[in-house]
């Protein structure tokens, strides 16, 4: 029911390891036939399956199996990833200027990135193709996420990345699950372009260049509209980096709606940061993404050319959707706002409420829209960058108090209140 094809030319791949088309060098990607599914098994099967103690079935990606590559049951790896929450918003509604909101928080996945909902079938392929050694370039998510499940899955793991310019509790998850860090002199451009030029019949290259990783994460708009009992939003608005997450949202919507889950589609918005821009530039500019040296202080979405991005484009298009970027103190502002939901999410992810509020200011969004942002990190991810926050005069710090007499304090505090 899935075929491997070329994403641009169609063609099939000659060989089962590759990782781009032989014929034009594009990224490959799954074909769903959607006429041989039939929505009322999927949606049966899903809402059964919650109830099973198989971990296949509580996992958030494998209890949709019907609508992935098919693997060996013995060689599935999984984590309990993708069951994740959808949480009401209202202080993000308030900020963006929207009546109601809620976020996808990808963040409560077993390694707190989405990272995990494409690593559990990118692994789980690789072990049942016998791979002895999974390689990534990272910001630190993907590293992480790799390095738990090749733990799990009794592979060695070798993670490339400009350790010094990423939040350090990353790179410390990752070498706890026991992967190798290897730091490399450059950015995850640089990174990506030494994973591209391995020989993926020799180690398992698990980006979201590899389209196992595809299907895993398209997983969370299932998770989504299954949670909205099948009705889609507006909207969702998410991060941009590699673009691989907005090529993987777009299809899940898209397969939902060909095989008759859902009834329409959303509209996608990707946001990237101002400093690592390129797909937003390309998409104003309406030609092809041109490479920037990238610079935010969202570091997991630090990349200046993202592999994915006719894939995203592809799928931004055919939502009816787009694509901006915004400034970095608007995404440390709505990470902050996030935080007072009671949610809280990693910079990166932030990006999407901050993105939200300019699409509101600017009519593309309106007031009444019923709007996703999806949310790719837990705050824990880079308490690094929380901290720094919290100590500056931004408008959302909220400062350590000190010196202070406990009772008084407490009292005044009682005082506004009421
Ligand atoms: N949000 C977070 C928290 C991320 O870690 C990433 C990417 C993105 C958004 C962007 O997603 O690349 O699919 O467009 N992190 C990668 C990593 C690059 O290595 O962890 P994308």
């Amino acid at each position: 029911m899935m075929t491997l094809r070329c994403s641009v030319c169609d063609a099939l791949p000659g060989d089962a390891d590759a990782l781009a088309c032989a014929a034009c060098g594009e990224l490959l990607a799954f074909a769903l036939d959607c006429a041989a599914v039939d929505a009322y098994v999927v949606e049966g099967n899903a809402r059964l399956r919650r109830a099973s103690a198989d971990p296949r079935d509580r996992s958030g990606v494998w209890r949709f199996r019907e609508l992935l590559p098919p693997i060996a049951e013995d060689a599935i790896t999984t984590l309990r990833e993708g069951d994740v929450p959808l949480i009401d918003g209202p202080r993000g509604a308030a900020h963006a200027g929207v009546d109601r909101l809620a976020y996808l928080h990808l963040g409560m996945n077993p390694t707190a990135s989405f990272k995990d909902a494409g690593m559990t079938v990118a692994i789980s392929h690789a072990r049942e193709r016998g791979a002895q050694v999974a390689v990534c370039a990272s910001t630190g998510n993907t590293a992480a996420s790799m390095a738990a499940y090749a733990a799990r899955a009794g592979m060695t793991a070798v993670a490339i990345a400009p350790v010094d310019g990423i939040s350090p509790a990353k790179v410390a998850q990752t070498l706890d699950y026991g992967a190798h860090v290897v730091a490399v002199d450059g950015d995850f451009d640089d990174a990506l372009r030494v994973v591209r030029a391995l020989d993926p019949a020799t180690v398992a290259v698990v980006n979201s260049i590899n389209p196992y990783r595809i299907e895993g994460q398209k997983t969370a708009a299932f998770v989504l509209l299954e949670q909205r009992r099948w009705l889609a939003p507006d909207w969702v608005v998410l991060p941009g980096g590699n673009l691989g997450n907005a090529s993987a949202l777009g299809k899940g919507f898209r397969e939902a709606r060909s095989i008759g889950l859902a009834i329409r589609v959303p509209r996608l918005a990707v946001v990237q940061a101002s400093g690592a821009a390129p797909f937003a530039h390309a998409w104003i500019a309406g030609g092809d993404v041109v490479p920037v040296r990238a610079q935010t202080d969202a570091s997991a979405i630090r990349i200046g050319a993202p592999a994915s991005w006719k894939k995203a484009r592809a799928e931004v298009r055919a939502s009816g959707g787009t694509v901006l970027d915004v400034p970095d103190d608007e995404i440390a502002e709505a990470r902050a706002v996030i935080g007072r939901d009671g949610v809280g999410c990693e910079p990166a992810s932030a990006a999407s409420l901050a993105g939200l509020r300019r699409l509101v200011a600017a009519g593309s969004v309106s007031r009444d829209a019923d709007v996703v942002c999806v949310l790719t990190g837990h705050v824990l991810k880079d308490t690094a960058y929380a901290e720094r926050y919290h100590a500056s005069s931004a408008p959302q710090a909220n400062a350590i108090v000190r010196g202070v007499d406990l009772a008084r304090y407490l009292n005044a505090l009682l005082l506004t209140r009421t």
